[in-house]
Order: structure tokens, then sequence, then C-alpha cells
């Protein structure tokens, strides 16, 4: 099944095509192609993501991406066709609160023909809703162009399911290990919106068993370094300093030692908004920053972070029958966070640990194909042309 798959949910405008095959349990998952345009340049200023410059952002790079994803594609069989009247006039309607989206489908992708896929996947959720609508409505205008169905894909099992691209096929994006997953599971979720431990019971069911109070694991690396007056995104730079730090031996003296918030309570639930207040704390008290300084307190604030991470993952592995730990989202990134969960995983050597490339951490459309494609199979009727199903974007949707 050819599926083409679209995210829009953050700073990333993302399209992939991706040729799926088998049960949704155990799909096998090969990528034709990708096309990927971070924002990160336009949102630096601003020292985050601003929701109304991405949402323009979107509009603007979809139709090129969909452009590079299928002209280079040798599979899709490009036939050309003239829309009608009747159609032109329904996409203008469903594009028509995305800026100047329709005018560049209508400049590019009338021309282009049908073609030969057999779904569009879409993140519908959890994402900035502004951000999100591009998305969506550019996937119901192609599904009703092509006449294929769409299916909504919840952005967080698209980082649960990034494990799974084919390795043999694509040693580029493959995970770490296998690329199977056996159940339950136990997936750490980790990203500038999320902190979240999840049981996933049997393919695609999962129990929220933890999640964060406050700031995600992200958004504190991303405060800290602005804090520390690095570059936006933060937790890359936060992550170069701290390896750096412990590249040399470097200890951290107590003064500079921060709490780990929650770590010794019964709950599966995060706190880091209380980490980075400690952080601010401590830079006030110490007015000007050394170079030395600086990094000394990124690699605190790093171990910090991740001795948290680390420690509940631990105890959901004793608490909870699991067969596979998978780590998702932009932090799993981080070469400690790495470093320590297989750490972690030789104390559970029954456990088989699944960690996405690098390249699939980060979000991507590879993996919103990935979901979109087990959940179309576990649940085919559920999935029709765009005007018979109800889809919006949902800032806040839940696994
Ligand atoms: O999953 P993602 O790309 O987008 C969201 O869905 O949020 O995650 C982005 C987050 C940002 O907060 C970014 O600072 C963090 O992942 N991140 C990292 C690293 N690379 C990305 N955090 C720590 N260390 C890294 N190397
Ligand atoms: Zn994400």
């Amino acid at each position: 099944m050819k599926i083409l798959s679209i995210e829009t949910s953050c700073d990333e405008t993302a399209i992939a095509l991706l040729s799926c095959e088998g049960s949704y349990d155990a799909p096998t998952i090969n990528v034709t192609n990708q096309a990927l345009y971070s924002q990160v340049k336009e949102h630096a200023p601003f020292g985050g993501v601003f929701p109304a410059l991405a949402k323009r952002e979107h509009a603007k790079n979809l139709v090129p991406l969909l452009l590079e994803v299928l002209t280079t594609a040798k599979e899709t069989g490009i036939n050309k066709s003239t829309p009608t009247l009747e159609q032109r006039e329904r996409i203008q309607e469903i594009l028509s609160q995305e800026g100047g989206l329709f005018e560049l489908f209508e400049k590019h992708v009338f021309t282009l023909g049908r073609p030969s896929l057999d779904a569009i996947a879409v993140t519908n959720g959890p994402g900035l809703e502004p951000a999100l609508w591009v998305g969506i409505s550019f996937a119901k205008a192609l599904s009703y162009l092509w006449d294929i169905p769409i299916i909504p894909v919840n952005h967080m099992e698209g980082h649960v399911l990034s494990v799974l691209v084919n390795r043999e096929r694509h040693p580029h994006f493959a995970s770490r290990g296998t690329h199977l997953i056996t159940y339950p599971a136990i997936a750490l979720l980790v990203s500038g919106g999320h902190t979240e431990l999840v049981h996933v019971k049997e393919p695609l069911v999962y129990e929220t068993i933890g999640e964060t109070r406050d700031d995600a694991v992200g958004e504190a690396f991303d405060k800290v370094a602005r804090l520390l007056s690095l570059p936006y995104p933060g937790g890359p730079e936060i992550s170069k300093l701290a390896q750096a730090s412990r590249a040399d031996g470097e200890i951290v003296p107590p003064n500079l030692v921060f709490p780990r918030p929650m770590i010794a309570s019964d709950s599966f639930d995060f706190s880091y908004a209380g980490l980075k207040t400690a952080v601010l704390y401590k830079i006030r008290e110490l007015g000007e920053l050394t170079e030395e300084t600086k990094r000394l307190i990124a690699r605190s604030f790093e171990d910090a972070a991740i001795d948290v991470l680390i420690t509940k993952t631990r105890r959901a592995l004793d608490e909870f029958d699991t067969k596979t730990l998978i780590v998702g989202g932009g932090v799993i990134a981080n070469t400690y966070l790495r470093e320590r969960l297989e750490a972690l995983h030789e104390d559970f050597p029954h456990i088989t640990l699944l960690l996405p490339t690098r390249e699939l951490s980060t979000d991507n459309a590879i993996m919103i194909g990935i979901a979109g494609y087990a959940r179309y199979m576990k649940n085919k009727d559920a999935y029709t042309a765009f005007d018979t199903q109800d889809i919006r974007a949902n800032g806040t949707l839940s696994l």
C-alpha cells in the first residue's frame, strides 16, 4: 500500500511517501521518498515557535515539498489530467483559510495529475492548531482531488511507531535493533511538548501512566538554553556543552547541583518547571557567567533532567510486564540520554530497546505514515474520503 503522509504540527513541514506491507501489528515499512523543511531559522529570532509564522511557512512549503516527493519518486506513475470547474471551486473552499496555499495548489498540483497512491495520512494533533490545520486542509484537498481515503494520525503515536522502518532497506532511517515491536511495551516520549510514559498493552492500545505536570523536558532544555544565552533551539546546544564537560572529566561542584523534581515520588508523573527555576535562581545568584560556569550549568542541568527520565523509566520496567522499551521524540536525539538508556538496558537484558535514528527522532512525516498505515490496516472501513469524516485539528489530542 502506498501512503503519502503529511506533518505540520509544529515547526517542521514534512511529507513522505511510504510503501507498506503486512498487518497492523507487524508492518513492513519502506520509505520511498521524504522531504522536510525545518523552520528553525524563521523562529530563532522569537526564541521559540511562533504559531502564526509556523502556519504561514507551512502554507508556503507544502506544495514544493509535495512536488519534491512525487517528481523524484519513480513509483508514483503520474498521469496528467485537468480538474473540472467544480473540483477547482471545492478545493478553493477547502483551502480558503490557509493563506496562499490555494494559489500554489492551483499552479502546481492541478497540473500534476493523479499519482498512484492508496491513502493520505495527516497529523491532526497534538500540536499548534493553526499549524495542524494547514496540513489537514492540504490533505483534504488532495484526498478530494485524487479520490483516496484520508487517515488522521496522532503525532505521539507517530513517535511511538517511528522505530518500525525497515532496517535492511533503509539503514539511514532504520531504528536501532530489530524493526519489530513485541508487546506489551513501555514508551517514553520526550519532546518539546510532551514528557510521557505510556504502557502499550497491545498494538495501538495505550495507557498513559505518567506525564509532565508542567513543562516538557525538551521545553526545559530550550528554556535553560535561553537562560544561558545559547542559540535556539537550545536542546542540542546544551547537549554539546554537557558532552564537552563530560569529555574533559569535569566534576560538578556541590553548589551547581540541581534538584531532580519528583524523582522519589511514587507517581510516574514528571515536573520540569522547578528544575528550570532552580537554574534561573542560580544564574541570578552568580551574576556574570564565565564560559566554564555555563558549561557546568548545562552539564548539571542535563544530568538532573535525564536522571529523572531514567529513574522513572526503570520503575516502569520494574512494575509493568514489558517486552520492548521504545523511546521517541526530539529529546532522544540527545547523546547522553541514549547512553543512559543503553546502560539501563543492561539491567533488563530480556527487554528489547528500540530507539529511532536521529533523523526519525525529531518531527518528520515518515512516522506519521507508519502510524497511518497501522491505523488503516486495523480498521479500513473507518477511513474514507475526506468529506465523510469530520477531521479537525486538536491541539491537545491524547493517545
Ligand atoms: O519531537 P520534536 O522534534 O518536536 C516536538 O514534537 O516537540 O522535539 C523537539 C524538542 C526540542 O525541545 C529540542 O530542544 C529537543 O527536542 N531536542 C533535544 C536535542 N535535540 C532536540 N533536547 C536535548 N538534546 C538534544 N540533542
Ligand atoms: Zn514531535
